[in-house]
């Protein structure tokens, strides 16, 4: 069988989130006597200069959208086995990031979403089955089924739409969306891409694909309930037949603390008590925290939004660093919150650490150094970083929602399990209770901790068993 992935971001070419982790890692992981899948993203302006020199021209043409008509490049590069094809544009992929205001999305993921298409034949692939993720690629099952693709190279081809995040979804004017889509007034009722009065890229794809996943189980169930569903639950519960939920893994290679290269020492689930904390140290040094092996080192590596859970952690911020922890913050996003962490960090010196930048190495510094990490989601569709640290022996603190809930389990102190710690109310002072018993247990019962730790660094979360659910998924589409 063949695949197209048709998305906005992948690693290791350009990435925002974890989506960019799962359509970078996923494609490598079928079974590759079955299934040929490739992959189609943007060439953004903005992507890793090393990479952009690696492409190769493969063709171009002009493809209409509406009333323009605009040039599609295509390039590609083999990279770790698999066929990634870019899609280029300078006018609208010229951007300093991936993404800019709605208003040019909108049209640069219309635009994006129909060459991915239109290219396919002019490649010579015609995959079974097209899958899309998020919002960006909402329009490519709906163009699949316009008349434009009546053409006979389409006719059986079946899209799949994996939702990563429920609450971006694309909404702007229908007049707009109208001029910038080129789709018939057709489309833009309610039954299909209208969604309160404007055009809902996302709603056209979770209409129009055959088949809808989401990255856990339990998020698959979250969406049909109002607190969720970002005012489509009612479309989530229409299509619950076709809609599944199918955790992420991480790459395996990428993420491991016996072949890191990026953290000061290296371990495995056998020597983690006595190696893995000279990363801890190493990273005290080099972020100027109090050199201390013996303290508890609480991690964070985030996009500061909502999503994750921080207003919850700044309303207890203070009460926290009362407390004989450390925390290390990595990230970026929302200005306030990058600004209440440099402001904790000047507060507490040496004791919290803000590092307000993207940095993959630093990144893995955090996975491996902390004793625990700290995720405590309004909701998390998958959530990736807590199997990062389960994986690097680093115990998980996290609100039980969404892919937490499918991920990490609770320690039970009578039931000898556990791989992290949880709690259920989105209320600060449960968050804080939660961190306070980890503490008890980090403190005064070492063989215990160290105990869910070899638990979660048991764990299997490669991607071996969720790409077996996408290929039964792809068989069952025919
Ligand atoms: P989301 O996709 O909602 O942001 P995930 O947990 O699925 O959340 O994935 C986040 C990914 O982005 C992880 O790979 C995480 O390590 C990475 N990440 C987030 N912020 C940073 C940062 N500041 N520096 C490096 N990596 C980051
Ligand atoms: C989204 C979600 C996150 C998920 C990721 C990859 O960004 O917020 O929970 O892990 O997509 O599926």
């Amino acid at each position: 069988k063949k695949v197209a992935f048709i998305a906005s971001e992948g690693v290791p070419f350009i990435k925002t989130g974890g989506l960019a982790d799962v359509v970078g890692s996923l494609p490598k992981c079928f079974n590759k006597d079955e299934f040929d899948v490739r992959v189609i993203l943007p060439k953004y302006m903005c992507m890793k200069q090393e990479f952009k020199d690696q492409l190769q021209y493969v063709t171009h043409f002009y493809m209409d959208l509406n009333w323009r008509s605009q040039y599609v490049g295509v390039l590609q590069i083999e990279y770790d086995g698999i066929l990634f094809y870019f899609i280029d544009n300078e006018y609208y992929l010229a951007g300093p990031k991936p993404y800019g205001n709605i208003f040019e999305d909108i049209e640069k993921f219309a635009f994006f979403s129909k060459a991915a298409l239109s290219a396919l034949p002019v490649i010579g692939f015609q995959p079974d089955i097209i899958h899309c993720h998020d919002w960006q690629t909402g329009l490519v099952p709906v163009y699949l089924k316009d008349r434009f693709h009546d053409g006979e190279f389409y006719r059986n081809m079946k899209s799949v739409i994996t939702i990563h995040n429920l609450k971006f979804q694309g909404v702007w004017d229908i007049k707009t969306v109208q001029d910038v889509t080129g789709l018939p007034k057709y489309y833009f009722t309610p039954d299909k891409l209208e969604a309160y009065g404007d055009a809902n890229y996302l709603k056209g794809g979770i209409v129009y694909a055959d088949a809808i996943t989401t990255v856990s189980e339990t998020y698959a169930e979250e969406i049909k309930q109002p607190f969720y569903g970002e005012h489509l639950d009612g479309l989530m519960r229409a299509r619950a037949n076709s809609l599944r939920g199918i955790v992420n893994g991480i790459d395996y290679n990428e993420y491991n603390p016996e072949t890191d290269t990026f953290i000061a020492q290296q371990y495995n689930a056998r020597n983690f008590r006595k190696e893995k904390v000279k990363n801890k140290v190493a990273l005290q040094q080099e972020l100027g925290l109090e050199v201390d092996p013996g303290k508890m080192m609480i991690g964070m590596v985030s996009r500061l939004t909502d999503q994750k859970g921080f207003d919850l952690i700044a309303y207890v911020m203070d009460e926290l660093c009362q407390d004989n922890v450390q925390l290390v913050i990595l990230g970026t996003g929302e200005e306030r919150y990058e600004n209440m962490f440099r402001h904790f960090d000047w507060k507490y010196n040496g004791k919290v650490s803000a590092q307000i930048y993207y940095s993959e190495p630093m990144s893995h510094k955090v996975y491996a150094s902390s004793d625990a990490f700290l995720m405590p989601s309004l909701f998390e569709p998958c959530g990736l970083s807590q199997l990062m640290s389960l994986r690097y022996g680093t115990v998980p603190i996290v609100r039980e929602t969404g892919g937490l809930k499918d991920t990490v389990e609770p320690y039970n102190e009578f039931g000898n399990s556990g791989t992290g710690f949880s709690f259920t109310n989105y209320n600060a002072h449960e968050m804080l209770s939660i961190i306070r018993y980890a503490e008890n247990i980090y403190y005064n019962k070492k063989r215990e901790w160290n105990k869910i730790i070899d638990r979660g660094m048991a764990k299997d979360f490669s991607w071996n068993n969720s790409a077996k659910k996408y290929e039964e998924l792809y068989r069952w589409l025919g």
